[in-house]
């Protein structure tokens, strides 16, 4: 009997905004066509929202919760360009594909890949793929070029015989992709190991509207009814994208970062965060986004630094993705000789938020404003973030932020 080898998927996604970078203008609405890489935008969003509800399923009261969708996506349809059979037709289920082929979903990546290229000369973003190869383990070509084409990807070889060198060396790769913000992504590494395949995101933004460091002081944080915790709140009052949508119990403010991303903030009244992401879907960030004014507010936001460390088997087998993970995976796309399945998927993510460039602000946020009573947005009890990259209308990274001194 031919032995079954085992690949892993490591998502690796590291948000940290308070480095320094060129500034640019945001031209979000500018290069608004028909592109390619807008096919995978309502399918990404879909997948975002169902992989959100499937860990907030798994995930203690209380928790947060921060993970990479357009990492996720990307990762699994890099992987699928080597599944064949019901093993493929699973993984474009869950990832809202059905109605593509392989080579538009390829080609609407490579598209992806060159507009996030743009914003890497900013050096925003970094947004990559790598597959950590078995030494003496040989794909096949089509697979390869494949990869390196339309994801592309970085092909390093490993020896997986050696499992806790290769793991260093797979860590040593990953924290070098991050900027040292993820260093012990891979643990423990199994010797049967063909290949491990990495996404990584990493971004460092700085906010369009910096908060003054000296406005920052203690404050409190509302976990639950019953537990509070003391934060640093960081201050601002500006003209903001504000949105209190009534009918839906919450209020929405949009964050720009210099460059083509923002960060959305949804804020559910007292109460009513569950029934909130209970139905939360990609319509409702639309109508928000839409629906959103420029208004004075007063915004209060705790400063923190989160990691969250996700193991997405369960959630990816239970969104359909079956086959991949069992003994009748069908990876004949990567090798006919050896049989491949997952071993396991994993996702880890940090995030930091701070005041970003304080020195920068008194020179940048000066601004007019009217006469008017400003809108107020506390954060001072749980919330929802997106990062939202406008030119691909990507999901870069989504969370809820349940505890903000929860390491
Ligand atoms: C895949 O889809 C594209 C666009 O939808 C189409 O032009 C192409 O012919 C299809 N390719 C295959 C192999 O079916
Ligand atoms: C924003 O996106 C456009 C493409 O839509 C790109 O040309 C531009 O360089 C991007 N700007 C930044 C700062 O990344
Ligand atoms: C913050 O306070 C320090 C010390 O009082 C002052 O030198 C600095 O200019 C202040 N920063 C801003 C942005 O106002
Ligand atoms: C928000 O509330 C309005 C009014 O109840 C409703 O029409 C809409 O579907 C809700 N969700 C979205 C996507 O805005």
């Amino acid at each position: 009997m031919r032995a079954t080898f085992a690949l892993a998927l490591l998502l690796a996604v590291a948000w940290a905004d308070h480095h320094h970078h060129h500034a640019h203008h945001r031209d979000s609405h500018q290069h608004d066509g028909d592109m390619e890489c807008h096919h995978l935008s309502p399918p990404n969003a879909d997948f975002a929202f169902a992989l959100y509800k499937n860990i907030n399923s798994k995930t203690a009261a209380g928790k947060n919760i921060f993970f990479s969708p357009l990492g996720v996506s990307t990762a699994l349809s890099m992987l699928s360009t080597g599944a064949r059979g019901e093993t493929h037709t699973q993984m474009f289920s869950t990832l809202g594909y059905s109605s593509m082929n392989q080579s538009a979903v390829n080609d609407a990546y490579s598209h992806l890949f060159h507009m996030l290229g743009h914003s890497q000369e900013s050096q925003v973003l970094n947004v990559g793929n790598s597959l950590a190869l078995r030494q003496n383990f040989a794909p096949l070509d089509s697979f390869i070029a494949d990869i390196e084409k339309h994801y592309s990807a970085h092909i390093f070889k490993v020896d997986f015989e050696k499992a806790q060198e290769a793991a260093a060396e797979i860590n040593n790769y990953i924290s070098e992709k991050t900027q040292g913000k993820i260093k012990d992504m891979v643990k423990d590494l199994d010797t049967s190991m063909a290949m491990v395949l990495i996404n990584y995101v990493y971004f460092r933004g700085q906010w369009e509207k910096p908060f003054d460091g000296n406005h920052t002081s203690k404050g409190e944080f509302f976990v639950d009814e019953n537990t509070k915790v003391e934060v640093d709140m960081m201050k601002r009052t500006g003209r903001y994208d504000f949105y209190q949508d009534m009918d839906n119990h919450t209020s929405v403010l949009l964050l720009p970062y210099k460059g083509n991303t923002s960060m959305m903030i949804v804020l559910p009244d007292d109460g009513k965060m569950k029934e909130v992401e209970d139905v939360i879907c990609k319509d409702h960030i639309r109508h928000w986004h839409d629906s959103l004014s420029r208004n004075s507010v007063d915004v209060e936001m705790p400063k923190f630094a989160i990691s969250g460390d996700a193991a997405l088997d369960e959630s990816l087998k239970e969104m359909g993705m079956t086959n991949a993970f069992g003994d009748t995976a069908d990876f004949g796309g990567i090798s006919d000789e050896v049989k491949l399945k997952v071993s396991k998927a994993s996702h880890q993510a940090v995030l930091s938020v701070d005041e970003t460039g304080t020195e920068a602000a008194a020179a940048t946020t000066i601004e007019v404003m009217p006469m008017s009573m400003p809108e107020r947005m506390i954060l001072n009890k749980p919330f929802l973030v997106f990062i939202l990259e406008h030119s691909t209308r990507s999901i870069l990274f989504m969370g809820k932020i349940s505890n903000p001194t929860e390491a």
